[in-house]
């Protein structure tokens, strides 16, 4: 009852303000300025199961660019330098590169711009629900592939060399892929340091009964509107519960959620900047 009553409001909200829209200057704002401001949120991950030889390691996590919805290749090529010059060492890209490939022409400067992306220990990326959607599947695979970006979709790699490594995994997406745990870890040795990328974060609620350390998602953009003492606007399926930064599960479980780079459905950002995430690996 209480859920429903909360949902029909919350409804209702959305309504009147996709309706009326924002206001002279907070329309103005939560328009042209908040979406451009990208933040830089960083975050130490220290474990005894974090080899020296990766100590101090950085790995960067961009997610829900959007491209091409109120997003443009302009906007994008200032994310790739902003990427850049922050020196990762190995780039995560946790899905929905494009609003609606359908509708997308894809334009050439699209995977080339993806392959200025630079990091010594490579760039993997994994499907959201709009790489899927609009049968974007494919494409959105070959042009990741041609941005030099390796997918990880229900599968494992190992990060590092014979000093010392760790898992890097990543699930197919929930809501529109064919997601499967056990394959994506299939004989990880729960003795070594796992990060998996998900990209619908509520699902960390299972995620926490496998042997992983951190998930990285995305999907939720934080909400895109936040309003004071209301809270988050837009909850999508699957981040209704964690919906921006850091989360214990467990004794074993850091979730990390994205408030990502683009926009969807209202091309409004508010009290809720897009990011990117920087995490620097620490050996206890
Ligand atoms: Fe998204």
């Amino acid at each position: 009852m209480k859920l429903t009553r909360r949902k029909f409001i919350k409804n209702s909200l959305r309504s009147v303000f996709g309706i009326i829209g924002l206001t002279g200057a907070s329309y103005y704002y939560a328009r042209y300025v908040e979406p451009r401001m990208i933040a830089i949120r960083n975050f130490t991950l220290e474990s005894v199961k974090i080899p020296t030889s990766l100590h101090d390691v950085k790995v960067l996590q961009f997610s829900d660019t959007h491209v091409g919805y109120h997003y443009d290749l302009k906007q994008f090529k200032k994310l790739i330098n902003e990427i850049n010059n922050q020196k990762p060492d190995l780039i995560l890209f946790t899905g929905d590169l494009v609003d609606a490939p359908h509708l997308y022409d894809f334009p050439d400067e699209l995977p080339i711009l993806l392959s200025q992306l630079s990091s010594p220990l490579g760039k993997f990326w994994i499907y959201g629900n709009h790489d899927h959607g609009g049968n974007g599947t494919e494409k959105i695979k070959e042009v990741m592939k041609a941005g030099g970006f390796k997918l990880l979709q229900n599968s494992h790699t190992r990060i590092g060399d014979n000093k010392g490594s760790f898992i890097l995994a990543g699930l197919d997406d929930v809501m529109l892929g064919r997601p499967n745990i056990d394959e994506a870890l299939h004989l990880v040795d729960p003795d070594i340091f796992t990060l998996l990328m998900v990209h619908e974060p509520d699902v960390a609620d299972e995620i926490q009964h496998y042997p992983v350390d951190i998930q990285l998602s995305g999907h939720s953009h934080g909400g895109q509107v936040q309003l004071p003492i209301y809270g988050y606007m837009i909850t999508p399926p699957y981040a209704e519960k964690y919906v921006e930064g850091s989360y214990q599960l467990g004794d074993r479980l850091q979730l990390f959620v994205s408030r990502g780079v683009g926009t969807t459905r209202m091309p409004y950002r508010f009290l809720c900047r897009p990011e990117i995430s920087v995490y620097t690996l620490k050996s206890k």
